[in-house]
């Protein structure tokens, strides 16, 4: 499994632990920073990570900010993108389970580490199970397409207007 990791100032140092656990199991990580302790602003990572997880380069990503919030918020804009604040082992098991969740946001401030590794081993091995939740996310690509498509008639009609006046 392909996993692409990023982090904040806030998860700068626990991140590469992380890392290094995750090779020590066979995963195959992209690091997409943050290079130094210096604040950078977690929509940037988030959008790294998510873009990696949409283009279907990586199969899954991880990202660490103080609470795993604002990871998160940034992270579901990008299309196709089922990104989850976990925190305890019923968050990490039942985010897959249900919600087929496709990023892991984690709180570098608020777990401890043993919690935080356990979030993750949960949420990497717990399977999808499918069925009626399948439908539900279905849904949720559908509410994604229609505000896609809004979009582009949007541009279309701005688009034409300019022709018309030039
Ligand atoms: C950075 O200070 C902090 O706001 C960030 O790491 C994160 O917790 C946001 O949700």
């Amino acid at each position: 499994m392909r996993i692409a990791i990023g982090s904040d100032h806030r998860g700068y140092q626990i991140r590469p632990r992380i890392i290094e656990w995750l090779q020590e199991r066979g995963y195959e990580v992209i690091d997409v920073g943050s290079h130094s302790q210096d604040p950078v602003d977690y929509p940037d990572i988030a959008e790294a990570v998510a873009m990696k997880v949409s283009q279907g380069e990586v199969d899954r990503g991880i990202l660490l900010c103080g609470t795993g919030l604002g990871m998160s918020i940034a992270a579901n804009k990008v299309r196709g993108v089922r990104a989850v604040p976990c925190h305890d082992d019923l968050t990490a098991e039942m985010s897959r389970r249900h919600n087929d969740a496709n990023i892991l946001c984690l709180s570098a401030d608020l777990l401890g580490e043993r919690l935080l590794f356990r979030v993750i081993e949960i949420w990497l091995k717990t399977p999808f199970e499918g069925g009626r939740h399948a439908r539900r996310l279905e849904k949720i690509s559908a509410i994604e397409e229609e505000i896609a498509q809004e979009i582009c008639s949007q541009k279309k009609g701005q688009d034409g207007s300019e022709t018309a006046r030039s």
